[in-house]
């Protein structure tokens, strides 16, 4: 399973060969393509439970859930996204919003003056948003659905917090798209851990080489056919086109130009 997820194996500590979770973690991958069985309600609601277990910060619980499941709201959302199909059409969708509103209405309420527009605030909501939505994908995978997050829906971030009444202070970090796969899905090749795992210093000074072998090893398992080469009339057609080609070409793209002004305009102030 190590070797499926990054090209090299290594050692598994006595005990882990028989790891339920670990073993579904490495092997586990987004389902953007899904049967018509519907997750019943019982487990979508033990599915929510779960996420709302993940840590938070300060144990602000800074993470809400909301379930888009007005058919009319779901079709108006899935339209502003035609070229991601599983939007509109996964049996299941939910939002992950970062929640500063409830820390200030917490203020409120006991008469305490608590200004949570801040950085500090947007942040920490945020990453309670993001270990909740973590913690649902897991435990939803592990019943044998599958899921696929959805941050585009920031990239309509007005359309889409209208759909969804968004007060201020209240933002989504991703959707997410869940039901019974219909199709296979592949584990994706994961970059070397020489890349992202430092020991006592940041060290990156390999970066250039190992991101070339890379290229080269995903490239085997899963070129990335011509047809789909991005921007080629900006850059030109690449005779090899690597990961490291497109994501380069898809960051060179900025999305979210709209999210700054919609969260300067909903309350923060980033201070
Ligand atoms: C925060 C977040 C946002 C994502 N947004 C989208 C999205 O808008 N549309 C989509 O099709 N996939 C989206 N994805 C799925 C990623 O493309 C996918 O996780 C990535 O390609 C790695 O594949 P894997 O999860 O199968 O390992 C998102 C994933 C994350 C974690």
């Amino acid at each position: 399973m190590l070797a499926r997820r990054f090209g090299d194996g290594g050692a598994s500590p006595e005990g882990t060969e028989d790891n339920e979770l670990m073993r579904r973690v490495l092997t586990r991958k987004t389902v953007r393509r899904y049967s018509e069985k519907l997750p019943s309600e019982e487990l979508l609601d033990l599915l929510t439970a779960c996420a709302l277990s993940a840590s938070a910060k300060s144990d602000f619980q800074q993470a809400s859930i909301l379930r888009l499941r007005d058919p009319q709201k779901r079709a108006a959302v899935g339209a502003l996204f035609p070229s991601m199909p599983w939007i509109g059409n996964a049996p299941v969708f939910f939002v992950f919003l970062g929640d500063a509103r409830r820390l200030n209405r917490i203020g409120e309420l006991r008469g305490k003056p608590v200004d949570n527009s801040t950085l500090e605030g947007f942040f920490n909501a945020s990453i309670d948003a993001a270990l909740a939505m973590q913690t649902l994908i897991l435990c939803a995978e592990s019943s044998g659905l599958g899921v696929c997050p959805i941050s585009v829906i920031r990239n309509e971030i007005d359309k889409v917090a209208e759909i969804l009444a968004l007060p201020d202070l209240v933002f989504p970090v991703a959707g997410l798209c869940l039901g019974y796969p219909s199709a296979e899905g592949f584990v994706s090749l994961r970059l070397p851990r020489a890349v992202t795992i430092h020991i006592d210093r940041y060290d990156d000074r390999a970066l250039s080489a190992s991101i070339d072998d890379y290229d080269r090893r995903r490239d085997a398992i899963h070129a990335i056919p011509k047809d789909q080469q991005r921007s080629n009339a900006e850059f030109g057609e690449a005779a090899f086109y690597g990961w490291s080609e497109d994501k380069a070409r898809q960051a060179a793209k900025a999305e979210g130009a709209a999210f700054p002004p919609y969260l300067r305009s909903h309350g923060f102030t980033f201070d």
